[in-house]
């Protein structure tokens, strides 16, 4: 009988590596990279993330290297994020809104040094909150979702007025979409794309990146009341499903590796440029068992990578982007 074994043998298209590059039904390439940096207000040109080893906080000289570095890997846009001095934080976030904060500095610096590299960043409020929550909280706690949004828009102004090619609402409060693009619009600022993190989840995978952000030693409670629970699925479409009818241009999967099933249903229901952010704790853990020689580094980085592309991501926002680009690169 032909369609099984013995006629059919699975294990002749894997019989060698031209054989297998043939059958290939994905790819990662350096276009589909996304390189999150981290930002200071230092004289020092870098600092060390802990608990990212290879990661560093840098300050606006280094970040313009470092994007001319990724210019000239390929790699397509950074996300820079900043570390603000606490003396800056207070419960309304007010320096998110300051035209001349860090970001809107870093923003122009590093449009200036590399024009071409695309620029994405973070709406949200946690790294100038003094609560290290993404939006303001009432006298009892409860996070005022109308009041954040107005703050957000003017956030997402500011980064839009400093020369941002595409802002990311990271936030999860409701509503925001929609706000941010008519605030943008009214404002001249059609072209500045939207990024959505549509469905970001709440989530013990973030812990290192707010290490880097330093709002870890800030952050009053959890963040349950806006991310998402990650037992839901169903709920994620109706969470893209409302961001793309507010305007947004891409949407975001948040975390990678464990959500990955999330991408996936999202690509099918939508059909729109979709992203997976890797985040800070799947780095630090394929990190941290790689410099134990646990794991081949190398390989099940390029392997993760390559995971979120077969589950219809289009890009991945990753820590790695340099190393893979290099790699992809055969340096
Ligand atoms: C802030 C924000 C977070 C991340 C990106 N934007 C943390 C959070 O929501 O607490 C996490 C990224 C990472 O862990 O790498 N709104």
């Amino acid at each position: 009988m032909l369609g099984a074994y013995p006629a059919v043998r699975m294990r002749r298209n894997r019989k060698s590596h031209w054989s297998r590059r043939l059958v290939a039904e994905n790819v990662l390439t350096t276009a589909d990279l996304i390189w999150p940096i981290f930002l200071m207000d230092s004289a020092e040109a870098r600092t060390p993330v802990a608990h990212m080893p290879g990661v560093d906080r840098l300050n606006i000289a280094e970040a313009q290297r470092a994007a001319e570095e990724a210019a000239k890997l390929g790699i397509p846009a950074v996300a820079p994020f900043p570390y603000v001095d606490r003396a800056l934080r207070d419960p309304r976030g007010s320096e998110a809104e300051r035209a001349n904060n860090l970001m809107c500095r870093a923003v122009r610096a590093i449009k200036e040094a590399v024009p071409e590299i695309g620029v994405i960043t973070d709406v949200a409020l946690d790294p100038y909150t003094s609560h290290g929550h993404d939006g303001v909280l009432d006298d009892r706690g409860v996070i005022l979702n109308d009041e954040t949004v107005g703050i957000l828009c003017r956030q997402a102004l500011a980064l839009a007025h400093a020369g941002v090619d595409c802002v990311a609402p990271s936030d999860m409060m409701d509503g925001r979409i929609g706000a941010i693009r008519t605030a943008l619009d009214a404002a001249g600022h059609d072209e500045v794309q939207i990024l959505s993190y549509a469905a970001k989840y709440a989530s013990g995978f973030y812990g290192p990146f707010r290490d880097a952000i330093g709002t870890n030693a800030t952050l009053i409670g959890d963040k349950r009341t806006y991310q998402m629970d990650p037992a839901n699925s169903d709920e994620a479409l109706r969470e893209v499903g409302l961001d793309i009818a507010e305007g947004a241009d891409m949407v975001m999967v948040k975390p990678g590796m464990p959500y990955l099933d999330i991408v996936r249903r999202v690509k099918d229901a939508f059909g729109v440029p979709t992203y997976a952010y890797q985040v800070s704790g799947e780095y630090a853990m394929l990190k941290a068992a790689a410099l134990n020689g646990w794991l081949d580094g190398d390989r099940v980085m390029m392997e993760a990578l390559l995971a979120f592309k077969r589950a219809g991501a289009d890009g991945i926002l990753t820590y790695f982007a340099p190393e893979a680009a290099r790699a992809l690169a055969g340096k």
